[in-house]
């Protein structure tokens, strides 16, 4: 019997782990995702190795946040109701931009306002510091009031995404609700906006319930929910994103706890993927899946990552 040639895989240093996103040029698809990379992160983890840091939520006045308590543990996942709780625009610009600004991977700026036109002036501001890479629009955060009012309407999402490309020049991501029916229908109207493309899912509105005191055990009564419970669920909108929008450069988020879940995202459409919840269990999280990857991609006889991207086949119903 004639034996089958050997596939032979490749050395795992030549793969090729760089990632497109329009103009961001990523050395590598792994991010640390915003709200949960901590002021203090950079002291465990080599953040010069990442493909990026997205920064958390910048808001134009300092924000204390919701009543505590702000995270609770559920089935395969956690709620917090943080509430954006940052030290406002020029509180960021004084306090941590100084700490942030030498870092070697990219720095992703993540954004709220509570109008459009605060959105473009947050934009604009940070605009003028040296060293920011791309903004990502939070229009999906769940735990302030009228935190998701940008991003459940299509219309609106477009508008301020607009406004803000009026105002930089660098790359924009909009960040996405799953709290929609038509994620879709979001994602191209950020893209019709001016966007570069779509970071992907923020939280799942959810609530947790204390019946022996009658009372809900957040202080801000609802929460979002990440890790491991929500990942079906974002990989089923980033899914139906790369589907209804060939070639739209897609960011995953939602539940990514080691490679196999990021690869899991790659083929469903996603060319990067934020690390979010993964970072409170682990904050070596980020590097342990990075080292992982090439090895994940040597698996399958693969050298290019960006080849995988996008090649899930499934045939619709
Ligand atoms: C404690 C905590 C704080 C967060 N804060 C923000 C934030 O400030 N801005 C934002 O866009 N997303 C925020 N998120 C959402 C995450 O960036 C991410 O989209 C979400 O948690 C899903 O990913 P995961 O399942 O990997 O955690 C926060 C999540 C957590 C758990």
């Amino acid at each position: 019997m004639p034996r089958s040639p050997k596939i032979r895989p490749p050395r795992l240093e030549t793969i090729d782990l760089s990632a497109q996103l329009g103009p961001l040029r990523l050395a590598n698809p792994v991010l640390v995702a915003s709200g949960t990379f901590g002021a203090l992160m950079d002291a465990v983890l080599d953040v010069d190795r990442l493909g990026g840091v997205v920064e958390k939520t910048v808001t134009m006045l300092p924000r204390k946040g919701n009543p505590h308590p702000r995270v609770w543990e559920t089935a395969g996942g956690m709620l917090n109701s943080i509430g954006l709780d940052n030290h406002g625009l020029e509180g960021w610009i004084q306090k941590r931009y100084p700490r942030i600004r030498g870092y070697r991977c990219k720095l992703l700026i993540s954004v709220s306002g509570r109008t459009t036109e605060e959105f473009a002036a947050l934009v604009r501001r940070l605009d003028e510091l040296p060293r920011v890479d791309a903004f990502e629009l939070n229009i999906s955060g769940p735990n302030v009031s009228r935190g998701m009012d940008f991003g459940v309407d299509p219309s609106k999402t477009e508008e301020v995404v607009r406004l803000c490309r009026a105002a930089t020049q660098r790359p924009i991501f909009a960040k996405l609700t799953p709290n929609v029916a038509d994620v879709a229908a979001v994602a191209r109207a950020a893209m019709n906006g001016g966007a570069d493309g779509v970071s992907l899912i923020n939280t799942v509105r959810g609530m947790a319930v204390d019946w022996r005191r009658r009372a809900p055990c957040l202080g801000g009564v609802t929460g979002g929910l990440s890790g491991p419970a929500v990942k079906p669920i974002a990989l089923r909108m980033v899914w139906e994103v790369a589907r209804a929008l060939p070639g739209t450069p897609i960011m995953g988020i939602g539940g990514i706890m080691n490679a196999d879940d990021a690869m899991e995202f790659f083929v469903a459409g996603a060319r990067a993927v934020q690390l979010g919840t993964a970072n409170l269990v682990d904050a070596g999280s980020a590097i342990h899946i990075l080292n992982a990857l090439p090895e994940k991609l040597a698996s399958i006889g693969a050298t290019r990552l960006r080849d995988y991207v996008g090649t899930m086949e499934a045939s619709d119903r």
